[in-house]
């Protein structure tokens, strides 16, 4: 038997909800009409989940393809090393592209999908991560779109894993001990 975890809530449910209507807003605004979300996984599926919703209560009914990359491994500290685990089927030439992610920590991830993409040929290449983590930057990165800005600790919830667990709470936090 593994003993729970005790975690500390750091963002609510009701928080995410809200920043995620305001946060669709405004990638409405800013975004043409055909750009193409491109959701990074594994992390990013419960937030992508609710922004596309939110995204079509606002009027966006944009196209989606999912990637799989992967730099972490199973431990917490990031290896700096992108892989591209599962690709697009999409094209990307001369398309704009929102790519969404869980959170925007050291940057190697996102770094390595912008410079995918456009090296691709998208015209375009914006960013959207829910939580920002701006202390551990080790890449000169930032998102156009941010949830929320973060301290640096482990955080999980709401699609965020440690080695694979917690992905289903509902809400953002901080395991205990
Ligand atoms: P990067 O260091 O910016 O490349 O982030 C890579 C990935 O590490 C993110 O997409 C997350 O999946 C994961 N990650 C970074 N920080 C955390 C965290 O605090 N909790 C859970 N996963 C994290
Ligand atoms: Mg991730």
């Amino acid at each position: 038997m593994t003993p729970q975890d005790q975690i500390a809530i750091r963002i609510s449910s009701a928080e995410i909800a809200a920043r995620v209507e305001d946060l669709a807003r405004d990638i409405r605004a800013a975004m043409p009409d055909d750009t193409l979300m491109v959701p990074i996984l594994t992390g990013s599926f419960v937030f992508a989940a609710d922004l596309v919703r939110a995204l079509a209560r606002v009027g966006a009914d944009w196209p989606l393809d999912f990637m799989t990359l992967s730099s972490y491994g199973s431990g917490t500290a990031s290896s700096g090393k992108v892989e591209i685990v599962r690709d697009l089927r999409e094209t990307v030439s001369g398309r704009a592209v929102l790519l969404i992610d869980d959170i925007l920590d050291t940057g190697n991830t996102l770094l390595f999908a912008r410079n995918l993409l456009r090296d691709r040929g998208a015209k375009d290449v914006k960013i959207c991560a829910l939580l920002d983590k701006p202390a551990r930057r080790t890449v000169d990165l930032a998102a156009e779109f941010v949830g929320f800005s973060v301290a640096d600790e482990f955080l999980v919830g709401y699609g965020l894993d440690k080695a694979g667990r917690h992905r289903g709470l509902p809400y953002i936090g901080s395991i205990e001990g």
